[in-house]
């Protein structure tokens, strides 16, 4: 074949793919070149969620969805249900390409608004006890993403790691947040398959942490807390309490022991955004639909301690935990 040939193909093609693109690609109606949109929403600000939200940025700029190429609308909820309500209407009104979604109660909240835009979660729990999808093999409804079920079991291991004759855990989390709720059924298990006694105390909401931990603190060795939103925003709240009373206290995630709790065996936020936002640059390519898109598993775990924290306590750093991550 002579050489301009083929580039006339290679032309042909080329002009093929984007015409392909520009009338078939999202196929709503809107103007042909028009940039692309991705709308965010986030329940509320707090480390895990924010390093999730820059990994999908950054990824999204890597794929060449840069800030100049797509609209970008971020919307954070400051942890108010009604808030969450709004930013969800707007985004139907709006109708982005692609909406993210950072934690489970924004997730629900868009899902249960906005049926034909496609949905991507991040630092959500489970998927399906959420019922935001029907199987994470196969979701079925207009959202996927990434999971961040972190190793529960571990988690409340390290309790009994750092304080060997633990009898009693206390487990704190806010009843309305249903992530919360599967985390702490786990760790409900694993304490009593431990020989350890479980007392609990729910909040409703950042004002009740305080006095939550107070009922507890005096009867048990140590605390867990899930990754959950409500606790997670208000942390130095909560370690005040446990601080006063000698108890150490361990958590979902990473952030939580930045903000002063012990210690955490953790996902990795920011990765988790990097793969969600790999799944909102193929969807807004046409590779994928959120039907078909398997929920995916986060990646890597780190053990993580506050060493500030350890320090306070008066605990040493078990053996099996020297190679963590430490922090202040
Ligand atoms: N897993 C939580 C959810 O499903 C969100 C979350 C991620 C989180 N990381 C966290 C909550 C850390 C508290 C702390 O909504």
């Amino acid at each position: 074949m002579k050489q301009w040939m083929k580039y006339t193909a290679a032309a042909l093609l080329a002009a093929a793919a984007l015409t392909a693109a520009g009338c078939g690609g999202s196929g709503d109606g809107k103007a042909e070149g028009a940039k692309k949109s991705v709308a965010v929403i986030q329940i509320m600000q707090h480390g895990s969620l924010d390093a999730a939200n820059k990994g999908v940025i950054d990824q999204l700029a890597k794929r060449g969805y840069t800030a100049d190429k797509i609209e970008i609308d971020q919307q954070n909820a400051q942890g108010d249900q009604s808030n969450l309500k709004n930013i969800a209407s707007r985004f139907k009104n709006a109708k982005p390409d692609v909406i993210v979604a950072i934690s489970t109660p924004a997730a629900q909240s868009v899902a249960n608004e906005i049926h034909d835009i496609p949905i991507v979660g991040v630092a959500i729990t489970d998927f399906e006890t959420a019922k935001l999808v029907k199987s994470n093999q196969k979701p079925g409804t207009n959202v996927t993403g990434v999971n961040d079920r972190g190793p529960v079991e571990e988690q409340v291991e390290m309790g009994l790691a750092f304080v060997p004759g633990a009898k009693t855990m206390g487990l704190m989390y806010c009843a309305s947040e249903v992530n919360s709720e599967i985390q702490a059924e786990q760790a409900r298990k694993h304490a009593a398959a431990l020989g350890l006694a479980v007392e609990e105390a729910t909040v409703s909401n950042v004002n009740d942490i305080q006095q939550a931990a107070e009922s507890i603190a005096g009867d048990v060795d140590f605390i867990y807390v899930p990754t959950d939103n409500v606790i997670a925003s208000s942390i130095p709240t909560l370690v005040k309490v446990t601080d006063a009373a000698g108890v150490p206290v361990f958590v979902g995630a990473d952030s939580m022991a930045r903000d002063g709790a012990l210690g955490s065996i953790s996902v990795d936020f920011y990765k988790t955004g990097i793969q969600a936002g790999d799944m909102v640059a193929d969807i807004l390519e046409g590779k994928g639909k959120p039907e078909t898109m398997p929920v995916q598993d986060p990646a890597d775990l780190t053990v993580i301690i506050n060493k500030t924290n350890a320090g306070i306590l008066g605990i040493q750093i078990p053996e099996q935990y020297k190679d963590a991550v430490l922090v202040d």
